[in-house]
């Protein structure tokens, strides 16, 4: 089994069914790549509606960011209303907050319909104030009440030990990740639906303009009218949308909690940048937080900052039982890229930039792609629409992609590790030799040697030891100690280096 990241998150102990490699050429009418919840979904609901589909996942199904995720329900949309209203007209946030409400009730209907067991339950999120800070939360509300959301002022907040307020989002929910995609994958059963595993797509091609040809790792063809990426950040696309989205780490802490913890349960966000997000699950609260750019290394240990941060806050935890990282990726205008993958090939179709709020996203895409396909209106599609040109969010966009030009200036910086000596056993380090960048993970006495360079767009890496990965910081590409790649873009290993 390929190792992908140090850490075990709260859900990756649920065992889900496993399904075989691609071991012939193929032939469908709809190919899905990636098998996370969007994957996942997006099958369900195109084998509900009677299409023929084959779903082919890398590793196994909810071993990406479906496993390492807080679950959280939300339509609370991870920017203030005020603050994606000086980006977007009314209209529009009216519509991204409406498909978050609505992507809630369609989770639900997809677990009453299926009676699928996964720890559902709705309950009410509030956003608070965090430290220092004095919102204006009427401000917001009213911002709020302009794109149709009814949030209530509350003068104190659920759980916290301080005395604060918060806006009251009601009728939010959560789950179990993992119980809800095992849940979906025994539903399918009666569908015209084939799922793989260990099957990793190298390369995907339209030579005709009609048909999609997808090779895989071992050399098989699948060949599909239509194709799906939903691998969390497309593989298929090399630049455009790269350019739009940015790469971040992001951590959890699970505490067990004492005897006297509160019974009540509710989803929490605080007002700081980054945000804390908080949920109490199976007896435990779960929280997030601690955001950063891709490949930059963290002042602090994060999860440090969060425990203390989680103590101050919440008087009846007990011991830290988990601790995990994970991957998003921030859009520069705010809303995720749902629709027709820009470029000029025909019938292919993403899911990404879905930020914190990927399970929501799932359901919004499990929607709008089929009727994409069906050809369909959905009153969701436009504002998530993939190929949509705006100058909205240009300073979030200028900001970032400055910051991605800054990382291609590490061709030309010193070595960060003089001599492999340096280099603690399990630790990695990149040295320069020659004109070229070669990075060298510490394996007990052996040293793994590869190229630095990542294969998407020539980016070098950087070594992440929390995870123990080598993470790209230009689009976010990530390989575990041996080079095997573990999360696009890019699609093939970390070169050997003779
Ligand atoms: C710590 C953390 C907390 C979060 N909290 C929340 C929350 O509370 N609420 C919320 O809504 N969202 C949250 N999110 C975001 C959410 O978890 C993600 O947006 C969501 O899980 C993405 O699902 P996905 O199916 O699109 O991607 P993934 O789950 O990453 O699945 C993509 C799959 O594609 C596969 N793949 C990649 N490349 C290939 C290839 N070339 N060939 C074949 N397969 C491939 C991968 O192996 C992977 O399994 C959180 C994320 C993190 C990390
Ligand atoms: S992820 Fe694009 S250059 Fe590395």
């Amino acid at each position: 089994m390929t190792i992908k990241d140090r850490t075990e998150s709260f859900w990756e102990s649920y065992e889900l069914p496993s399904f075989g490699r691609v071991t012939e050429n193929l032939l469908t009418e709809i190919c899905i790549v990636g098998g996370g919840i969007t994957g996942v979904s997006l099958a369900y609901e195109l084998g509900r509606r009677g299409h023929k589909v084959l779903l082919v996942e890398a590793f196994s199904l909810g071993s990406g960011q479906t496993g390492r995720t807080t679950a959280h329900l939300t339509c609370e949309l991870e920017d203030s209303f005020q603050e994606l209203l000086k980006i977007h007209d009314e209209k529009t946030v009216s519509l991204f907050y409406d498909a978050h409400k609505k992507a809630i009730d369609l989770i639900e209907e997809n677990i009453k319909r299926e009676g699928i067991d996964c720890d559902f339950r709705r309950l009410d999120g509030y956003y608070f104030c965090g430290y220092n800070e004095k919102e204006d939360f009427q401000k917001e509300k009213e911002a709020a009440a302009s794109c149709g959301a009814d949030l209530e002022y509350c003068e104190t907040t659920p759980l916290l030990n301080e005395s604060v307020s918060s806006l009251r989002y009601k009728n939010q929910g959560q789950f179990h990740p993992l119980k809800y995609v095992r849940g979906l994958v025994e539903s399918m059963k009666k569908f015209d639906v084939t799922l793989y595993e260990g099957t990793h797509i190298q390369d995907m091609r339209q030579e005709d303009r009609e048909t999609w040809t997808l090779l895989t790792d071992s050399g098989f063809e699948i060949t599909s009218q239509y194709l799906i990426v939903a691998t969390n950040t497309p593989v298929n696309n090399r630049f455009h949308i790269h350019t739009r989205q940015y790469p971040y780490r992001t951590y959890a802490v699970a505490f067990s909690l004492s005897d006297n913890s509160p019974r009540e349960e509710c989803l929490l966000w605080d007002t700081e940048d980054p945000y804390h997000y908080v949920r109490l699950a199976d007896h435990k609260l779960i929280v997030g937080g601690e955001d950063h750019r891709v490949g930059e290394t963290p002042d602090e240990d994060p999860f440090i900052k969060i425990e203390n941060w989680t103590r101050t806050k919440f008087n009846f935890v007990k011991d830290v039982i988990y601790k995990w990282s994970g991957q998003i990726y921030e859009p520069s205008d705010s809303i995720g890229f749902i629709g027709i993958n820009p470029g000029l090939e025909k019938n292919v179709y993403i899911s990404t930039g879905e930020s914190g709020i990927g399970m929501t996203s799932s359901a919004i895409a499990s929607q709008i792609i089929p009727d994409l396909i069906e050809k369909k209106d959905n009153v969701w599609a436009p504002i998530f629409d993939p190929t949509r040109f705006t100058t909205k969010g240009m300073k979030e966009f200028i900001k970032e992609n400055m910051n991605t030009a800054l990382h291609y200036t590490d061709w030309v910086r010193p070595s960060e590790v003089d001599s492999l000596q340096e280099i603690p056993v399990d630790g990695g380090g990149v040295r320069r030799e020659g004109f070229f960048k070669t990075c060298y993970y510490h394996d007990a006495g052996h040293f793994e040697r590869k190229s630095a360079v990542c294969p998407h767009l020539g980016g070098i890496v950087h070594w992440n030891d929390i995870e123990k990965t080598w993470d790209c910081p230009c689009h976010g590409s990530r390989f575990n100690t041996r080079g095997k790649v573990i999360e696009g873009p890019a699609t093939s290993d970390l070169m050997e280096k003779e």
